[in-house]
């Protein structure tokens, strides 16, 4: 299954469960136009269907990347006279791969800025180039990042660092990126480790992974007690599948690596 829309390009591998959505403006640093994110909400619907097609947990991960060198110089300000930017980050793409089912991994090189570090900040994993180089620099157009970059850097990092990193502009490296915790990681080959831990997450009971990505996105917005108790309501109908069996079994039997089907 390979897409191409106007401005994304979408693949599918069956084999690994790894889909792929590129962002596919080079010219323009992969600037979020509106039909971009448009693009985005409609490349990962189609990623979604591989599921629904086949009756069951088909897609495991699916990793972000910006064609051309570049993950995305943020929204297009060629298109700020037709439409705020606050209007254009009500285009949902953010929240689409908040919600999504599968894990998304943003896979970082060259420019991730504004509206381009919400959406890799809006990602399950964000693994970076050395040398790219990310930042809030909405700022200097008089505006704040309209898609809650403060808010995500307040808590991937911590507030100081987000309003350093806002209410400079600056660009920060990689390595600072990953020191403040925005990064998961800055590997030596970008394409090789992304894949390889893309390729771990896929091979986990889904339904697990569903549950943790739930997990983790209520203890943002809970206290710990009632998160807690939220888990526990996540916990249990794990217990009776059928991936769970098969992960006990693997286990015991120590001599076999356990295949999950998320049933
Ligand atoms: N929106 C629309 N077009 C953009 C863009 C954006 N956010 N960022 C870059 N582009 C376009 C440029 O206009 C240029 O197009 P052109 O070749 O038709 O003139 C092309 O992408 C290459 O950009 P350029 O500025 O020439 O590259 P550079 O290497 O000199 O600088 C940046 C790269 C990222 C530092 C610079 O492009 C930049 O600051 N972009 C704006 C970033 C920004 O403010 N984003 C937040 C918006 S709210």
């Amino acid at each position: 299954m390979d897409e191409t829309f106007d401005t994304v390009e979408v693949t599918f591998n069956e084999e690994t469960g790894i889909g792929h959505l590129t962002l596919n403006r080079p010219d323009a640093l992969n600037a979020l136009s509106g039909q971009l994110q448009e693009d985005i909400v409609e490349g990962l619907r189609v990623l979604e269907a591989e599921n629904e097609k086949r009756g069951e947990i088909a897609l495991r991960a699916v990793v972000i990347e910006g064609a051309g060198g570049n993950f995305c110089a943020g929204a297009d300000i060629s298109e700020f006279s037709e439409s705020s930017p606050g209007d254009s980050s009500e285009r949902a793409h953010y929240n689409f791969i908040m919600d999504f089912p599968a894990p998304v991994i943003a896979k970082i090189t060259g420019y991730c800025l504004g509206g381009g570090l919400e959406t890799a900040m809006s990602c399950d994993f964000r693994f970076a180039a050395e040398d790219a180089k990310l930042g809030l620099p909405e700022v200097d157009l008089g505006i704040i990042p309209g898609a809650g970059g403060v808010q995500f850097i307040s808590e991937l990092a911590n507030p100081a660092a987000a309003k350093e990193i806002a209410m400079t502009g600056d660009h920060i490296s990689a390595a600072r990126a990953e020191e403040l915790g925005i990064v998961n990681r800055v590997p030596d080959d970008i394409d090789a480790e992304t894949q390889e831990f893309a390729e771990k997450i896929a091979s986990k009971p889904p339904l697990a992974i569903q549950a943790i990505k739930e997990s983790a996105s209520v203890a943002t917005q809970t206290g710990l007690r009632e998160g807690r108790q939220y888990d526990r309501r996540l916990f249990e109908p794990l217990l009776e599948t059928e991936d769970h069996k098969e992960g006990a079994k693997a286990f015991a039997e120590d001599d076999y690596e356990p295949e999950f089907t998320g049933r």
